[in-house]
């Protein structure tokens, strides 16, 4: 992990220019939660505190108990409780006078808008539940969406949540092969995706892929097509598949009750990676995800029903889910969505947009930001921004100068900002300052939030002192937490709870796997994972996988992947490759493995390089010294390699990257 000295003198650097910064006045004022006392009150009334934020949903039925633990740590919340996600989201602000508010308002990359008011998405929510029923979906029947940023995702999330089908969306990055496994994974026999999308103007063609990876899935699927660019790219339906749009209009005007779901039951499957090859279904429930999504998009996200609020994520992972879909629209706000990429037609597209649409709350990641650093400020300046209160960062560390640039250029330093640390599995914010309340120390991400248990621990599961690097761990459960691992409550149980559990006193302690340092005042800073998985633009790819694919080019005999330092992505994809005898390390053979890993799992995992070597730096038992060729990678000076087997393969590697 994090205890090489490079590294240490690095965080040093980081933490030295920090300084902090307090919430300017006239947001405390205003923010949904201003009281320094909930922490104290969220500690003493544990766990009865998260009854307020089940009181932020409408419950068909009211639950009997907060928190079920008899059967750690497969934890129950609000049980006995029942309610449907899409009535959370929609009907009740419907029945509520906000008919004709604007649930969405998308804008495609060509500039084409849509706004659906929530009038408008119960519409076409009950038209597509009822279509999706006729289809044969029933309750529990896991849907795959495999869409890119466009309104029927949103609406396809709804529609299955509506009749109580877990859906399980696959980002539209990912390839075919991706697609084909976690529809197998989750034994999903229906799929909504669609011809085509736009990336830099270009009309892309999806519909390929999603065919491909169907002929990849084991069973019979049924398909729905979403037809997204009209002429612009022609595409044919088979016998298993049907037209959205044919769809909707069929059942346009249909009623579908939403059903009553169990505080427990399935809402959604997501597929995240894992420090092995296979995918982890990660299962979040209908009450406490739900609750949870909405508790921290009013306290941390300060999200108001009257606001235009804007994450600027994909609906393809967590971020999406939670904070552009679920916790948003619980809370009756209108949510922006973007279709395209912020430099398409030109670096100010994003803050076009802000100043168009009188954005008040914008939430993105580190890459992006750093990215729009190196652009280069007079794109912002080009913008009126001043609608902004309030600006979100989630996904990875923030240094501070990217976290300073996005406060003056984009936030004008009259915004808070809000480092948000938490997980696909933790389902919404864990660690972050509350914005109406907590001083920004650029960097740190900030305490726990109430009623979060996170301490950090050495090797032991002792708590470090103030200052050290150590592991994160979260004591207590939380209402957001996933249930299990689809189908695999072992793989739950090993990959989350062994390392610092107890069994014999049944305590029970999460491991996110990530290392982290607390400062005296309680501040967390996150320093990045520490199992075998890496984080390249915010998004989280498992060294495995990649491995697993390069291995299967012909002519490869052995690899090795790590992340690397990169400028804007955070972290790159370093291959290590071993040839088979006889096999030459030529470029169309690096574009034959880059081509796999691209087939195998999308462009996000393309090894930015890929070095071949006649072997790997291992120890003496034969484990690779993945650190060694992590700091080569990111052109680290190198410690000590004497307890290599093969030392002398070290110098080799490195004078070929620095060649490269
Ligand atoms: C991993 C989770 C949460 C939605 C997006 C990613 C890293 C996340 C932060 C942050 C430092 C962060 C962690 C975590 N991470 N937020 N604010 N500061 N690191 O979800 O794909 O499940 O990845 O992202 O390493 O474990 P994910």
């Amino acid at each position: 992990m994090t205890d090489s000295s490079e590294e240490s003198v690095e965080l040093e650097a980081r933490l030295e220019e920090q300084g902090s910064f307090d919430p300017p006045e006239s947001f405390v004022e205003q923010a949904n939660v201003a009281d320094p006392g909930i922490y104290e009150e969220f500690e003493e009334n544990w766990p009865e505190c998260w009854e307020g934020a089940a009181d932020l949903l409408s419950w068909d039925r009211e639950y009997e108990t907060v928190l079920e633990d008899d059967d750690a740590p497969f934890y129950k919340w609000f049980t006995g409780g029942e309610l449907n996600a899409s009535a959370n989201c929609l009907d009740r602000h419907v029945e509520n006078g906000a008919k004709n508010r604007a649930a969405i308002k998308w804008e495609g990359e060509l500039g084409e808008t849509r706004t659906y008011t929530y009038g408008d998405l119960l519409n076409e929510v009950e038209a597509f539940a009822a279509a999706l029923r006729d289809l044969g979906v029933g309750e529990d029947d896991v849907v795959t969406l495999y869409l890119p940023m466009i309104p029927e995702l949103p609406v396809a999330m709804l529609a299955c949540a509506r009749i109580g089908a877990p859906h399980s969306v696959v980002f539209a990055g990912f390839s075919a092969d991706a697609l084909a496994t976690r529809m197998n994974a989750a034994d999903s026999e229906y799929l909504v995706t669609c011809d085509g999308y736009y990336r830099r103007g270009d009309a892309l063609n999806h519909k390929e892929k999603a065919d491909k990876g169907v002929r990849g899935v084991d069973h019979d699927v049924t398909s729905v097509v979403v037809d997204r660019l009209g002429d612009e790219l022609k595409h044919f339906l088979g016998d298993s598949a049907h037209d959205y749009g044919e769809l909707v209009e069929q059942h346009e005007g249909a009623s579908v009750d939403p059903v009553s779901r169990d505080a427990e039951d399935m809402l959604f499957l997501m597929y995240t990676s894992g420090t092995t090859g296979q995918p982890k279904g990660v299962k979040h429930t209908t009450g406490g995800y739900l609750a949870y999504a909405a508790w921290t998009s009013h306290a941390v996200l300060d999200v108001k029903p009257e606001d235009t609020y804007w994450c600027a994520a994909d609906i393809g992972w967590i971020t999406g889910h939670s904070y552009i879909v679920y916790g948003p629209l619980a809370l009756g706000t209108t949510t922006m969505m973007y279709e395209g990429t912020p430099d398409y037609p030109d670096r100010d597209r994003l803050w076009e947009l802000v100043e168009k649409n009188d954005v008040d709350i914008f939430y993105t990641a580190p890459t992006a930001i750093r990215a729009f650093m190196k652009w280069g400020s007079q794109y912002p300046e080009k913008h009126d921004l001043s609608s902004l209160r309030l600006l979100g960062t989630v996904g990875e560390p923030i240094n501070p100068r990217a976290w300073k640039w996005y406060y003056t250029h984009i936030g004008g330093d009259e915004c808070p900002i809000v480092d948000t640390w938490w997980q696909t599995e933790t389902g919404g914010m864990m660690i972050t300052t509350l914005p109406g309340i907590g001083t920004m120390k650029p960097g740190s991400a900030g305490p726990p939030l109430p009623g979060i248990d996170a301490r950090i621990v050495d090797a032991a599961g002792e708590n470090v002192e103030a200052g050290d690097a150590g592991y994160l761990t979260v004591q207590k459960p939380w209402p957001g937490m996933l249930r299990t691992l689809y189908q695999n409550d072992e793989r739950f149980l090993s990959e989350y709870w062994q390392e610092y559990s107890d069994e014999e006193t049944d305590e029970w302690v999460y491991f996110p796997e990530d290392g982290a340092k607390i400062d005296d005042d309680g501040y967390i800073t996150i320093l990045g994972r520490v199992d075998d998985v890496i984080n390249v633009s915010g998004h989280r790819l498992g060294t495995m996988e990649i491995e697993s694919a390069i291995v299967g080019t012909e002519g490869v005999a052995e690899a090795a992947v790590v992340g690397g330092d990169h400028d804007l992505k955070g972290e790159a994809v370093y291959a290590y490759v071993i040839l088979e005898d006889g096999q030459d390390p030529t470029d169309a053979m690096s574009d034959r493995i880059v081509e796999e890993v691209e087939d195998a799992i999308g462009p996000i995992a393309r090894p930015e390089e890929v070095i071949f070597t006649p072997e790997l730096p291992k120890t003496r038992s034969g484990k690779i010294m993945r650190r060694l060729l992590e700091d080569i990678a990111s052109g680290n000076e190198l410690g000590n390699t004497s307890t290599l087997r093969n030392p002398e393969v070290v110098d080799e590697i490195a004078a070929q990257v620095e060649s490269d």
